[in-house]
């Protein structure tokens, strides 16, 4: 029977193993930040911040040889994941980061970043944890420091809360400029459009009847 205390061993087993797999880097593990030895310098870099498992990120690879992706996520265990289904699928341009969002920028020199992902954070809805929500300013100023001039910030959720939150602190700031919003992806993007491949909170979120609200936008 499987109980909790097999529960954190599993985490605990999964997290040895992410910190000495040739795809996962932080600060623990065996690979520590040279993560460009393994992506290389050449192409557009497209971070996932939240990832989760990342199955996002494995079929943006898989689809796009020519750029390079960082997937990034606290949690060791759901990042081994990802890293297995990486070299099961034989994908040479994904690698994971176990990180906080907010520590990025020990990993990433500044203006390097083409493109970042925010697949369906955790909604934080209590006023008091306002401060972890990743599009609050302590993350945005992560994100202006780290992307390229015209850079392109991309979020996915299913919470109307949160997106509406989102679009008013954004239409706030001066330095933002929106390029794409839409409140169900499903009826606003083509079949083949990168935006609709399903994260795995994305699929049971759907499967509940629920859209997906995007928007994406870049710094001036
Ligand atoms: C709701 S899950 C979404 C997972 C995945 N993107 C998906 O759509 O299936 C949110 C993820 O964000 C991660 N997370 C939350 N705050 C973070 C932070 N500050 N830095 C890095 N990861 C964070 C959590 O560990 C969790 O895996």
């Amino acid at each position: 029977m499987y109980n909790r205390t097999m529960g954190r061993q599993s985490k605990i087993l999964q997290y040895n193993l992410f910190n000495n797999s040739s795809l996962g880097f932080g600060r623990h593990s065996v690979n520590e930040f040279r993560w460009q030895e393994r992506l290389g310098r050449k192409g557009p870099l497209v971070l996932e911040l939240g990832c989760g498992k990342a199955e996002f990120s494995l079929e943006m690879a898989r689809r796009h040889p020519e750029k390079r992706f960082i997937a990034v996520d606290v949690k060791a265990d759901r990042l081994h994941k990802g890293c297995k289904a990486t070299e099961n699928a034989s994908i040479k341009n994904l690698v994971f980061i176990q990180a906080n969002i907010l520590d990025l920028a020990e990993y990433l020199q500044p203006a390097s970043v083409d493109f970042v992902w925010l697949t369906f954070p955790d909604p934080y809805p209590k006023k008091s944890q306002a401060k972890h929500r990743m599009l609050n300013y302590n993350f945005l100023d992560v994100y202006k420091t780290l992307l390229v001039y015209g850079g392109t910030v991309n979020l996915k959720t299913d919470n109307q809360v949160l997106f509406e939150w989102t679009l008013e602190l954004l239409s706030a700031r001066k330095d933002v400029r929106f390029k794409s919003i839409s409140f169900d992806t499903e009826t606003s993007f083509l079949n083949g459009d990168d935006v609709l491949i399903p994260t795995a909170f994305e699929q049971k979120y759907r499967a509940l009847g629920v859209s997906t609200k995007y928007l994406s936008f870049s710094f001036e």
